[in-house]
């Protein structure tokens, strides 16, 4: 018997997966600046939304104010409030936006699990987005600390019983791909002069998927993605 799972809000993806996620793990969105990870991420949190769930999405590279223009422009509604939008960049006006809590989020992979916890002692969270965690490793000294926080991360996540999308403009994320229950890679092709999309799924515990890497677009109305065109590569 299949098992239940959570649509990422992109049914093509859905497809992908082989009818979405399986709720209360952790997961990876790998790619390059540009291939629509944010995209995707909100996707995933706006399909909660839509769910009647809760949904906590940390942003630490791009400003909570860009990201609410960028992402209504392709028609989602970041001011609903089962949505919760916490700023950790470093540009941040923390004098306006009060007390030194959002730092949390951003100091180290430790005090994000810490003050991830905290906001749970509020409202139950059903999904969370970390985008991106690209940051948190570099801030790490040592990788075999950065391996066990994060290892500590996954737990805190599942023994909360949320479902989070972490994402990773990191080539390197072993670490990550090994401790996560599923990755999915974005990746920008040029055929013949023309840029094309490529979305694949390499990596997913507990349940059977699409391996092939399938087109995908960014639009007006976000991500969409043709499970059944395969990539053609030069
Ligand atoms: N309305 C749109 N139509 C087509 N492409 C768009 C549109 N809005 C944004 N994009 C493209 O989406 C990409 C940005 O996606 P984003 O999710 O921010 O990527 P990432 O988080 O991986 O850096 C850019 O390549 C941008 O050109
Ligand atoms: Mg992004």
């Amino acid at each position: 018997m299949e098992v239940p799972k959570i649509s990422t809000g992109i049914p093509g993806l859905d497809a992908m997966l082989h009818g979405g996620l399986i709720p209360g793990r952790v997961y990876l969105v790998k790619g390059a600046p540009g291939t629509g990870k944010t995209t995707l991420a909100m996707h995933f949190a706006m399909a909660g939304v839509a769910n009647g769930e809760n949904v906590l999405y940390v942003t630490l590279e791009e400003p909570a104010e860009n990201l609410k223009v960028d992402m209504s422009r392709m028609g989602f509604n970041l001011n609903d409030l089962r949505f919760t939008l916490i700023d950790a960049t470093p540009m941040a006006e923390r004098y306006v936006l009060m007390n030194d809590f959002f730092e949390e989020f951003a100091a180290n992979i430790e005090k994000m699990t810490e003050a991830i916890k905290r906001q749970f002692q509020e409202k139950r969270y059903t999904r969370i987005v970390i985008d991106p965690i690209t940051m948190l490793k570099v801030t790490a000294t040592k990788e075999v600390d950065y391996r066990k926080a994060f290892l500590a991360f996954i737990k805190s996540m599942m023994r909360l019983k949320t479902t989070v999308l972490l994402t990773s403009e990191l080539e390197r994320t072993n670490i990550e791909e090994y401790l996560v229950s599923g990755v999915i890679e974005l990746k920008m092709f040029e055929v013949g002069g023309k840029l094309s999309r490529g979305i694949r799924i390499t990596k997913l515990r507990g349940s059977g998927f699409d391996d092939s890497i399938r087109q995908y677009e960014i639009t007006d109305r976000g991500m969409v993605v043709y499970h059944d065109r395969m990539i053609s590569l030069p």
